[in-house]
């Protein structure tokens, strides 16, 4: 059994995390700023893990939960493209300065090994398609810049310091505990918790463009295996997260109005300013080196996630 740290442990992906490491038995402390992550996301866990009020912008605080720990699974961020280009400061300080203040801390510290949520906005709107890690990033929006830069933060802390670090590009997670109350909520826990209010979701732009959604199950597999597996198969490394499917907008929306029984069209806005236009992975590198194999595909995803939203009482 290992000590881990989660960043961002209230958040959507951290809390899922959080969840499946205290039900392996291990010992986890998670950090928090609580700006977008809920308290109530570890309700189930209360007792069972060491929740610090921590903000990865503050490098002392942030260095002090780095203390005692082998692995950090680092979450925290401030997600969404729309809201870096609206107000790229904010995001920066967080996502890059804040993966700093983490790194520095977990070298002071002695942790062995950090997982990092790296993003498949890296890859931008190159030609190519599956995008496969060794294409050379070509990000577009700030948020895609700073998660780069957190990438090669780490592949830098693995070949000067010997610190073993795991990026993983996430594409597209969505699943239970997903915000959807904000306007840079992802896509689809906005239109599942839209139409379950029965409001009409609008589609940016022609709706053609595609994602690789990935249920949040697979990204808590893959870290798992990133935390664990020896580090000649992953230190320094790169690795795509998603399920090697690309699925429009529109027919995402197709079949969200067939699970939900939900009769009106989508409406249709502007191309969203720093929209990648497609995405869709490769995900034979994490086969090979972590081990790794999507359990649950896209459309058991969205029947999982839209049970879990009837749940709750206010969307
Ligand atoms: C990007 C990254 C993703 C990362 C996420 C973090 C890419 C390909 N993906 O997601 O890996 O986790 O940032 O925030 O870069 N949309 C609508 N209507 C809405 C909301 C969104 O049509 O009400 C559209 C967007 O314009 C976009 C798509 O849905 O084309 C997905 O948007 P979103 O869920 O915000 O994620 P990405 O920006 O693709």
């Amino acid at each position: 059994m290992a000590n881990y740290l989660i960043t961002g442990v209230a958040g959507f992906i951290g809390s899922h995390l959080a969840h499946a490491l205290v039900a392996q038995g291990h010992s986890v402390r998670g950090i928090d700023n609580l700006a977008t992550g809920l308290q109530t996301n570890l309700d189930e866990l209360a007792g069972k893990t060491d929740f610090r009020l921590v903000d990865v912008r503050d490098a002392a605080a942030t260095a002090a939960a780095c203390e005692g720990i082998d692995v950090i699974l680092h979450q925290a961020a401030i997600p969404s493209v729309p809201r870096s280009v609206l107000d790229p400061r904010t995001s920066h300080e967080a996502n890059t300065n804040g993966t700093f203040n983490l790194l520095e801390g977990a070298r002071a510290a002695g942790v062995s090994r950090v997982v990092y949520a790296a993003s498949s906005s890296a890859y931008g709107d190159q030609p190519g398609f599956p995008r496969k890690e060794t294409m050379a990033p070509q990000p577009i929006s700030p948020y895609a810049v700073q998660k780069l830069t957190g990438e090669l933060y780490m592949q830098s802390y693995w070949r000067v310091y010997g610190l073993e670090t795991v990026c993983l590009r996430y594409f597209n997670i969505f699943g239970p505990r997903q915000d959807p109350n904000s306007p840079y909520s992802g896509v689809m826990a906005r239109f599942i918790a839209q139409m379950l209010n029965g409001e009409t979701p609008t589609i940016l732009g022609d709706g053609e463009q595609g994602r690789d959604f990935t249920y949040v199950d697979n990204a808590v597999q893959a870290n798992l295996l990133a935390a664990t597996v020896p580090a000649e198969r992953c230190a320094g490394r790169v690795f795509n997260v998603a399920c090697g499917e690309r699925h429009t907008l529109n027919q995402t929306y197709s079949y969200l109005r067939e699970l939900l029984d939900f009769p009106h069209p989508a409406n249709h806005g502007p191309t969203r300013s720093g929209d990648v236009r497609d995405s869709l992975a490769d995900i034979s590198e994490a086969r090979h080196q972590l081990g790794y194999e999507p359990a649950v595909g896209f459309r058991e995803g969205l029947t999982r996630t839209i049970s879990w939203y009837r749940t709750q009482p206010t969307r």
